[in-house]
């Protein structure tokens, strides 16, 4: 039995230049959590990108042999890579193409090259530690060509594949001019996990469409292959959310937020900042709410946490600008000396202060444009330990084929948007709980452990269909 390996473009830990050195923090995020226990125990690996620009040779060994420890391996990049890898082909490519907005979408020559030449550089370092007996998980859109790339390498290692943003329909995909080697590079995988269904039809469409085979439940020959394409709707640390909710520290941070909150109902907003959440059109149909149903003027706060992400993009940095003047104009509108309309925080906040926001909030409004899963509306569902609170969630997350006893709104309606926010407000506590109620077992019973067994699971199955298939 051999090791299992995992990588992704960032790995689970934050590291940031200080005055006196290197700091470093472990990431919260749902991914690292579930994938903690594999990655730290043994011998096995997270291999990623350690998401600062790296020149000095004395920094990058201290960087190896600190994350070492951890049982982590970085993969430096340099500037140009960073820009037409990360920030080009990743970012301007394929991110908004595979988010549904063509029109975001550039398609550059030198971005191509490097996304191949990074993919490959990833492909060498993994190779320092994988052998054909070892599992190797690869995660998301910036390393769509690992696959095959390991595959040519080590034809008999257990190489799965996940995606965490949506796989586009076949018309949006064939846009791209290197939509076939993409393809072929996923394909050197054995299993192929999405977070729906619809991903799972829309990534078989364009196989089908593109490299001409077709699939039997799912299943795919690839030459002499198994490479199986299955649905995997990814969950959270529900423990984690529902014990936090419960804890001294989040009811004592409840109680430092003073009245401030405390006076009117509260709907929380949190995203990192992406054209693909929505924040824009969220923040004009709470305007339009506020327009519709003036009574409540006063007497509900839009408590809206955006998070700083990819701002040397351009268009992420267009988006900043945007949402500044919408929540400056709004809140100058309707505000009132003793009452502003949207509280707004561009910044990250500690765990303890979420679990505070989510539990103390009344609404939770997540309306992205278009999100492979979303992980905010299950958060809040775990945090909700009274079961009270309403979800308003977007028809275009992942989420939303799992969570339809949430509101369920379409982004771009914003007369729908406003109404379901009065809805909400309305809602009698006996609804809010029977719909919380069964959110919650959902959540809880899929969460990240179940999550990254499954997908583990199929893997071994695909492995043993291939062996019978080969030894026949
Ligand atoms: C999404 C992607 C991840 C990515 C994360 C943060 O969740 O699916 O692959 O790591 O956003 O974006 P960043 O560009 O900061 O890594």
């Amino acid at each position: 039995m051999g090791k299992t390996i995992i990588i992704s473009n960032r790995l689970p830990v934050s590291i940031q230049k200080k005055e006196d050195g290197l700091s470093y923090t472990p990431s919260a995020g749902g991914l690292a959590t579930g994938l903690g226990s594999i990655y730290k125990s043994g011998d096995n690996v997270w291999l990623g990108w350690p998401g600062l620009y790296v020149t000095n040779e004395n920094e990058k060994e201290e960087i190896t042999s600190n994350l070492k420890n951890e049982n982590m391996a970085p993969v430096f990049l340099t500037k140009e890579e960073i820009e037409k890898f990360y920030e080009g082909f990743s970012n301007t490519t394929l991110w908004p193409l595979f988010h549904y907005f063509p029109s975001y979408t550039s398609f550059d020559e030198g971005y191509w090259e490097t996304y191949k030449f990074v993919n490959q550089i990833f492909c060498e370092e993994t190779l320092k530690y994988a052998h054909n007996d070892d599992i190797i998980w690869i995660h998301d859109y910036q390393l769509l060509l690992l696959p095959n790339m390991i595959r040519e390498k080590l034809p008999n290692a257990s190489i799965g594949f996940f995606q965490h943003i949506p796989f586009p329909s076949f018309e949006i995909f064939r846009n791209l001019p290197w939509r076939k080697e993409l393809l072929e590079g996923m394909l050197g995988s054995d299993l192929i996990g999405f977070h729906t269904y619809d991903d799972v039809r829309h990534f078989l469409s364009s196989v089908n469409r593109l490299v001409g085979l077709d699939n039997k439940m799912g299943e795919l020959r690839v030459e002499e292959r198994i490479c199986m394409v299955d649905s995997f709707p990814m969950g959270i640390d529900y423990s984690k959310f529902d014990m936090a909710a419960r804890s001294e520290n989040t009811i004592k941070e409840i109680a430092s937020y003073g009245e401030f909150l405390g006076n009117t109902k509260t709907i929380v907003s949190i995203d990192r900042l992406d054209y693909s959440k929505g924040i824009p059109d969220r923040l004009l149909a709470f305007d339009l709410f506020l327009e519709n149903y003036p009574d409540y003027k006063g007497q509900v706060t839009l408590l809206m946490i955006v998070v700083p992400s990819r701002d040397q993009v351009d268009l992420y940095k267009q988006l900043k600008v945007e949402i500044d003047e919408l929540v400056g104009r709004i809140n100058g509108k309707h505000g009132k000396i003793d009452w502003t309309p949207i509280r707004y925080f561009y910044r990250s906040f500690p765990f303890t202060s979420l679990s505070a926001m989510y539990r103390l909030s009344d609404i939770a409004l997540v309306t992205p444009l278009r999100d492979g899963m979303n992980l905010v509306c299950k958060e809040f569902i775990a945090s909700k330990i009274d079961q009270t609170g309403v979800l308003i969630l977007s028809e275009m997350a992942g989420a939303a084929k799992e969570l339809s006893d949430a509101l369920i709104i379409n982004p771009n309606n914003l007369p729908e948007m406003a109404d379901a926010i009065y809805k909400a407000l309305i809602m009698p506590e006996e609804e809010q709980i029977r719909r919380m109620d069964e959110l919650q077992s959902v959540v809880k019973r899929y969460d990240i452990h179940n999550w990254v067994q499954l997908f583990m699971r199929s893997l071994d199955v695909v492995k043993e269909k291939q062996y019978e298939m080969s030894v026949k």
